[in-house]
C-alpha cells in the first residue's frame, strides 16, 4: 500500500479545533487569534517564513491550558498569562516539529514592560509572542453578538489605554494600520471559512512525520486527565501489534498507530469530573462521555490524507452486533482497522491501572474480552488472535504506557508555576 500523506494544515486545523473543544464559550478563539497576528506580521513586513511562525505560534498560544486546572474556562485561564505560556512552551519543546513555537508561545502571554528585559537572543520570538499576545487581546474583547465594526473604536481605546506597558511599539503601529481596514473586522467574524485562506501554505506530511505529530497531539489529550495519561499510547500500541498479527503492512501499523494515538480527541470536551469519575457514570453523565466518540469522528474526518485512519480511529466504540455508538454501524460496515481499535480499546482499558483500581490481570481481562466476543460486540477472530499473543500485546502495552506516563511526568510544569 503506498505511502500515505496528510495536510500539515488540515492536521494543525484540527488541532486548534480540539483545543476549542476544551472551552466552548468562546468559539474558534485560537482561528480568530491565529488570523489576527498573520494580518500583523504582515503589516510588519515579516518574511513568509516568520509570518507562519507567528500564525502557529497563535494557534497553539492555549496549548499549556491542557496541563493546568481543568475547572478553568478558557477566559480564567487568560488571567493565568505566565503560568499558561510557561506551560504550553514546555508542551512544545518535545515536539519535534512544533519546537520551534516554544520561544513564541512562552514570549505570548507577557506584558511588554517584562518582556523587553529579555535577553537580546530571543528578540524576534518576543516580537512574534507581543503580536500573538495583542491577537489575543482583541479577540478576547470583540464580541461575538455585536456588529464588529462597531466594536473597533471601543477595542483601540483599550489597547490605547494600556500601550507600550502591554504592547511593543511597533506591534502597536501595525495594529493601528490593520485595524483601520473593515475587512480585517468583518473576516473575524466570517468564519471559519477565511481560516484556511490565510492558513500559509500546505505542505504534506509524510506518514513518519504525522506519526510524530499525532504522538505529540495524543500526550495533549492525555494531559486532560493525569488519570487518562498513558491511554492512548496504550490503544496504540495494542492496535499496532494486533494489525501486525493479523497480517496488515507495515504502513497500516502505523496508521492504526495514529488511529490509537488519536481515538479520544474527543475527549478534550468532557469534563474532568466524568473522565475522573471513579465509580459508574450516571446516565446523563454517560451521554456526556459519548460525546467524545463524534467528536473525535468530526475532527478527523476533516483532514484530508487522515480519511481512513479517522474511520478506523473515531468508531472505536462501535460493536458488530450495532450496540456501538454514535453511529450504531454493524458487522460488515466495520473495516478491520475500526474492528481492531475496539478490542485494542477495551483492553487497553481494563488492563490499565487507575488511581482507583488496579488494572485487572490476564485472566480476568481475557474473560471480558470473550465475554463481548459471545455478545457479538467484539471481534472473535481478533479476540482469539490476542489471547493467543497475550503476553507479547500486554507487555508492548505496558511499555508503551509507562513510556506516555515517563514523558508526562517530565513536562509537567514545575510547582510554582502552576
Ligand atoms: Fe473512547
Ligand atoms: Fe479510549
Amino acid at each position: 500500500m503506498k505511502e500515505q500523506f496528510v495536510s500539515l494544515r488540515d492536521a494543525v486545523r484540527a488541532f486548534a479545533g480540539a483545543m476549542n473543544l476544551i472551552d466552548s464559550e468562546i468559539s474558534d478563539h485560537h482561528e480568530k487569534v491565529a488570523y489576527f497576528a498573520y494580518q500583523l506580521a504582515t503589516a510588519l513586513d515579516f518574511p513568509e517564513r516568520e509570518r507562519k511562525l507567528t500564525f502557529y505560534g497563535a494557534l497553539l498560544h492555549d496549548v499549556g491550558s491542557v496541563t493546568m486546572d481543568q475547572g478553568l474556562s478558557l477566559r480564567e485561564l487568560e488571567q493565568l498569562p505566565r503560568a499558561l505560556a510557561r506551560a504550553g512552551a514546555s508542551l512544545l519543546r518535545r515536539s519535534e516539529a512544533l519546537a520551534r513555537l516554544s520561544d513564541i508561545v512562552e514570549a505570548s502571554q507577557s506584558p511588554w514592560r517584562k518582556l523587553k528585559l529579555a535577553p537580546e537572543a530571543l528578540l524576534r520570538p518576543r516580537l512574534m509572542g507581543q503580536i500573538i499576545h495583542l491577537s489575543d487581546a482583541v479577540a478576547l474583547l470583540l464580541k461575538e453578538k455585536e456588529h464588529p465594526l462597531n466594536q473597533v473604536e471601543y477595542i483601540r481605546s483599550c489597547v490605547a489605554q494600556v500601550g507600550e506597558r502591554e504592547f511593543h511599539p511597533q506591534v502597536l503601529r501595525a495594529f493601528e494600520e490593520v485595524a483601520g481596514r473593515e475587512v480585517v473586522w468583518l473576516d473575524l467574524q466570517y468564519r471559519p471559512e477565511i481560516f484556511l485562506d490565510y492558513v500559509p501554505d500546505d505542505r504534506w506530511l509524510t506518514l513518519e512525520e504525522m506519526k510524530r505529530l499525532t504522538e505529540f497531539m495524543s500526550s495533549i489529550i492525555d494531559f486532560r486527565s493525569p488519570f487518562t495519561a498513558m491511554h492512548s499510547a496504550g490503544v496504540a500500541a495494542t492496535a499496532a501489534g494486533l494489525g501486525r498479527l493479523a497480517g496488515m503492512s507495515e504502513a497500516e501499523q502505523a496508521m492504526l498507530r495514529i488511529a490509537g494515538d488519536l481515538h479520544d480527541i474527543g475527549k478534550l470536551k468532557t469534563p474532568r469530573a466524568i473522565l475522573e469519575k471513579p465509580g459508574r457514570l450516571t446516565e446523563s453523565e454517560f451521554n456526556i462521555m459519548k460525546e467524545h466518540a463524534y467528536d473525535s469522528f468530526r475532527i478527523l474526518s476533516e483532514v484530508r490524507g487522515l480519511e481512513q485512519i479517522a474511520d478506523w480511529a473515531a468508531l472505536h466504540h462501535e460493536k458488530l452486533n450495532g450496540s456501538g455508538y454514535p453511529f450504531h454501524l454493524k458487522g460488515e460496515t466495520l473495516s478491520l482497522g475500526s474492528r481492531i481499535l475496539a478490542v485494542a480499546d477495551v483492553f487497553s482499558a481494563v488492563t490499565e491501572d487507575r488511581p482507583y483500581r488496579k488494572g485487572m490481570d490476564r485472566e480476568a481481562a481475557i474473560q471480558v474480552l470473550e465475554g463481548d466476543a459471545d455478545r457479538g460486540a467484539l471481534s472473535r477472530s481478533l479476540v482469539a488472535l490476542l489471547t493467543r499473543h497475550y503476553d507479547e500485546l500486554s507487555a508492548l502495552r505496558a511499555e508503551a504506557s509507562d513510556a506516555a506516563g515517563q514523558r508526562y511526568r517530565e513536562s509537567l510544569p514545575a510547582p510554582e508555576e502552576a
